[in-house]
Protein backbone atom coordinates (compact mmCIF):
# COMPACT_ATOMS: atom_id res chain seq x y z
CA UNK A 1 0.00 0.00 0.00
CA UNK A 2 1.38 3.15 -0.66
CA UNK A 3 0.62 6.74 0.99
CA UNK A 4 1.32 9.60 -0.01
CA UNK A 5 1.31 13.11 2.10
CA UNK A 6 1.71 16.61 -0.10
CA UNK A 7 4.35 17.76 1.06
CA UNK A 8 2.78 21.63 -1.09
CA UNK A 9 3.28 24.76 0.77
CA UNK A 10 0.07 25.15 1.09
CA UNK A 11 -0.04 21.47 2.79
CA UNK A 12 2.83 22.45 4.45
CA UNK A 13 1.23 25.32 6.27
CA UNK A 14 -1.62 23.31 7.37
CA UNK A 15 0.88 20.83 8.95
CA UNK A 16 1.91 18.19 6.34
CA UNK A 17 4.75 17.69 7.84
CA UNK A 18 2.80 17.03 11.29
CA UNK A 19 1.67 14.17 9.52
CA UNK A 20 3.72 12.32 7.85
CA UNK A 21 5.59 12.18 11.26
CA UNK A 22 2.86 10.80 12.69
CA UNK A 23 2.25 8.18 10.10
CA UNK A 24 5.78 7.27 10.35
CA UNK A 25 5.26 6.50 14.43
CA UNK A 26 1.57 4.42 13.74
CA UNK A 27 3.54 2.69 10.78
CA UNK A 28 6.74 1.51 13.26
CA UNK A 29 3.66 1.04 15.67
CA UNK A 30 2.18 -1.12 14.45
CA UNK A 31 4.93 -3.03 12.76
CA UNK A 32 3.50 -2.11 9.10
CA UNK A 33 6.54 -1.34 7.16
CA UNK A 34 6.27 -4.13 5.03
CA UNK A 35 3.09 -3.12 4.07
CA UNK A 36 3.19 -0.18 3.72
CA UNK A 37 5.30 2.74 1.94
CA UNK A 38 5.03 6.33 2.77
CA UNK A 39 6.38 9.03 0.51
CA UNK A 40 5.33 12.56 -0.53
CA UNK A 41 4.18 14.61 -3.33
CA UNK A 42 3.97 18.32 -4.82
CA UNK A 43 0.54 20.20 -4.74
CA UNK A 44 -2.04 17.84 -5.78
CA UNK A 45 -3.78 20.59 -6.85
CA UNK A 46 -6.76 20.57 -3.76
CA UNK A 47 -4.85 23.11 -1.53
CA UNK A 48 -8.31 24.58 -0.60
CA UNK A 49 -8.59 21.09 1.55
CA UNK A 50 -6.87 19.75 4.58
CA UNK A 51 -3.51 18.45 3.84
CA UNK A 52 -4.29 16.39 0.92
CA UNK A 53 -3.41 12.74 1.21
CA UNK A 54 -3.93 9.49 -0.77
CA UNK A 55 -4.01 5.95 -0.48
CA UNK A 56 -3.43 4.06 -3.37
CA UNK A 57 -4.54 6.98 -5.68
CA UNK A 58 -7.84 7.83 -3.50
CA UNK A 59 -7.41 10.96 -2.03
CA UNK A 60 -8.24 12.28 1.75
CA UNK A 61 -7.92 15.37 2.93
CA UNK A 62 -6.69 15.89 7.25
CA UNK A 63 -5.85 18.23 9.09
CA UNK A 64 -2.77 16.69 11.73
CA UNK A 65 -5.44 15.69 14.34
CA UNK A 66 -7.17 13.73 12.65
CA UNK A 67 -4.31 11.45 11.44
CA UNK A 68 -4.58 8.81 13.87
CA UNK A 69 -7.74 8.63 13.15
CA UNK A 70 -7.68 8.20 9.55
CA UNK A 71 -4.66 5.81 10.21
CA UNK A 72 -6.85 3.10 11.91
CA UNK A 73 -9.69 3.92 9.75
CA UNK A 74 -8.86 3.93 6.14
CA UNK A 75 -5.09 2.22 6.65
CA UNK A 76 -6.05 -0.40 8.88
CA UNK A 77 -9.54 -0.72 7.46
CA UNK A 78 -7.77 -1.68 3.92
CA UNK A 79 -5.20 -4.35 5.66
CA UNK A 80 -7.64 -6.16 7.74
CA UNK A 81 -10.91 -6.52 5.84
S1 LIG B 1 -0.08 22.13 -1.57
FE1 LIG B 1 -1.01 20.24 -1.17
S2 LIG B 1 -2.56 20.12 -2.65
FE2 LIG B 1 -1.59 21.98 -3.08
Amino acid sequence: MNITVCIGSSCHLKGSREIVTKLQELVRKEKLEESIELTGSFCMGQCVRGVCVTIDGTLYSLSPEQTEGFFYKEVMGRLTP
